[in-house]
């Protein structure tokens, strides 16, 4: 059985990737800094002993030392980390206080290094794995009044590239899905409408199409993908801008 961390996991797109690996048959350690007690236990009841949850905050160094250890207690190898804990916020870059900045990045982008510290070594000796980064498609271009958001992601687009080439002689493959505006309690619902209207698609994305594509990217079926940040978009980014 492989065994997958997923971070972010007690809502939206981690929550789903946690659904999507486990009816798949992997194990899964959900970790995240809210606890979702009525979601766990439901989760547990379909699927222990192959589900843990871990309360921890993934900018904090002493909790990802303290998810390397509750992971070596309670299962073997790692095979995939799924580092999708993000948080954002909206406003001019003036207007941003010292504390957005760090938490965003702290979270988005050091929460990627934290885990890749604490469990590179383990994936390394045990022949490999692979991780997939949540960017997004405000990591590939801008958008209006995201600025600090949009470092970050783009910070996290180029970390994946740079992972990709540093790990995969040790058989590790990086790589990164892209999404857009996703139907989770991240987006503003009343944001909903306006983001259908401007997507070729007409809607939004549903969190499972991006657990989706994580697991395309994090199993062997995206056996030779390493390196990509790829767009969960329905073709929002392709657009040259000019009008029909
Ligand atoms: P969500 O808000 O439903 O879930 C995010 C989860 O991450 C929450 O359970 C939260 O408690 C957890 N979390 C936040 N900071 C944390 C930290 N420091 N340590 C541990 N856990 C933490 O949001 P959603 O939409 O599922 O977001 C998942 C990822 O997808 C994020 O990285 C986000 O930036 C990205 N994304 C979301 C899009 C959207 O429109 N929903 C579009 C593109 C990317």
């Amino acid at each position: 059985m492989k065994t997958v961390i997923i971070t972010g996991a007690a809502s939206g797109i981690g929550l789903s990737a946690t659904y999507l690996f486990l009816a798949r048959g992997w194990r899964v350690v959900m970790v995240d800094r809210n606890e979702n007690k009525k979601v766990f236990e439901e989760i547990e009841r379909s699927y222990e002993p192959h589900v843990f949850f871990f309360k921890g905050d993934v900018s904090k160094d002493a909790d990802m030392k303290k998810l390397h250890k509750f992971t070596k207690d309670n299962v073997d190898a790692v095979d995939c980390i799924i580092n999708n804990a993000g948080v954002i916020t909206h406003g001019l870059l003036h207007s941003a206080s010292e504390k957005e900045w760090d938490d965003i990045f702290n979270t988005d982008v050091k929460g990627i290094y934290l885990t890749t510290k604490y469990f590179i070594e383990d994936m390394i000796e045990s022949g490999g794995g692979t991780i997939v980064n949540t960017a997004s498609i405000s990591g590939l271009h801008g958008d209006f009044e995201m600025p600090v958001y949009n470092a970050a992601k783009g910070a996290v687009v180029n970390l994946t590239r740079a992972m990709a080439l540093d790990y995969a002689e040790y058989n590790i493959r990086v790589n990164s899905v892209c999404p857009g505006a996703t139907d989770t309690p991240f987006l503003n619902q009343e944001n909903i409408p306006k983001y259908s209207r401007v997507n070729p698609l007409k809607r939004i994305c549903q969190p499972e199409e991006v657990a989706k594509a994580m697991y395309f990217l994090a199993s062997n079926e995206g056996s030779y993908c390493n390196g990509v940040n790829l767009p969960v978009t329905g073709g929002l980014d392709v657009q040259t801008g000019q009008p029909k």
